[in-house]
């Protein structure tokens, strides 16, 4: 169902593995992100009316980042799951989430049924089995509740540029990856019986260009993208 990136692999950075990772990006993540890849995608959903979800859940909440963007957007409720102590210490200080658990975001103990909104950004490309993580979220939604998520985009990763970051000797540090296509999306998705609400690419502009010019080599193409799912009132059994 995944592809392991490494088969992709063009610039062959010294790869971490996603609690390493994140552990050293962690003191820098916030500096270093600044939603060219996602707010700018959240800010073009309109099937969510974000001041009427009651809860909502932040998937591999890390820093916190999403959840203070939700909490701006009128979301009031919303639990954070994320694996990485020093990513979470961080979204803690940001004083949005009512609980953070330190859990795997593909079986959390967080009880069925209990959101309205399920949030996931930016970490999907760390999951080998999409299907796992499908499942946990539908778990959590409630009927005709909305599952965001944003990810970076498989044509960037075949490209053969992996999640990565400058630590701050200047060395670059890739995070382990894995490829999902959209149709591994989509047959994991309607296993699931969800029904695609929307859906959005982003893709590298001359704004963008202008802004930070070492990005004109990859103008034109896409980065990220983002999928809102909704689950159905009801399923035939
Ligand atoms: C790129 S960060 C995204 C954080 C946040 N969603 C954002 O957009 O700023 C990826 C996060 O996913 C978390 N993560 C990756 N795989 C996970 C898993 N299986 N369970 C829990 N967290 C996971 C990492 O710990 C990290 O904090």
């Amino acid at each position: 169902m995944a592809t392991d990136f490494a088969r992709y692999d063009a610039r062959h950075y010294e790869t971490l593995s996603v609690a390493d990772g994140y552990r050293a990006w962690s003191h820098l993540y916030d500096t270093q992100l600044d939603g060219n890849l996602d707010i700018v995608l959240l800010d073009r959903i309109n099937s969510v009316d974000w001041s009427r979800v009651g809860e909502a859940v932040d998937l591999a909440c890390g820093t916190g980042r999403i959840g203070a963007w939700l909490a701006e957007h009128g979301v009031t409720v919303i639990d954070g799951v994320d694996m990485t102590p020093e990513m979470m210490a961080r979204a803690e200080a940001k004083g949005v989430y009512r609980r953070l658990l330190r859990e795997d975001i593909r079986a959390t103990s967080l009880p069925g049924a209990c959101a309205d909104l399920v949030v996931n950004c930016l970490s999907i490309g760390h999951i080998p089995d999409l299907h796992r993580a499908y499942g946990e979220v539908d778990r959590l939604l409630r009927p005709r509740g909305h599952f965001v998520l944003v990810g970076y985009h498989p044509f960037f990763l075949i490209s053969g540029i992996p999640t990565h970051f400058k630590d701050e000797t200047g060395c670059n540090k890739a995070i382990q990856n894995y490829v999902h296509f959209f149709s591994d999306h989509v047959t994991a998705a309607v296993q699931n019986s969800w029904l695609l609400a929307e859906m959005h690419e982003r893709i590298v502009d001359t704004v963008w260009v202008q802004r930070d010019p070492p990005w004109r080599r990859h103008i034109d193409k896409p980065v990220s993208f983002a999928m809102v799912w909704q689950k159905p009132r009801s399923r035939l059994v």
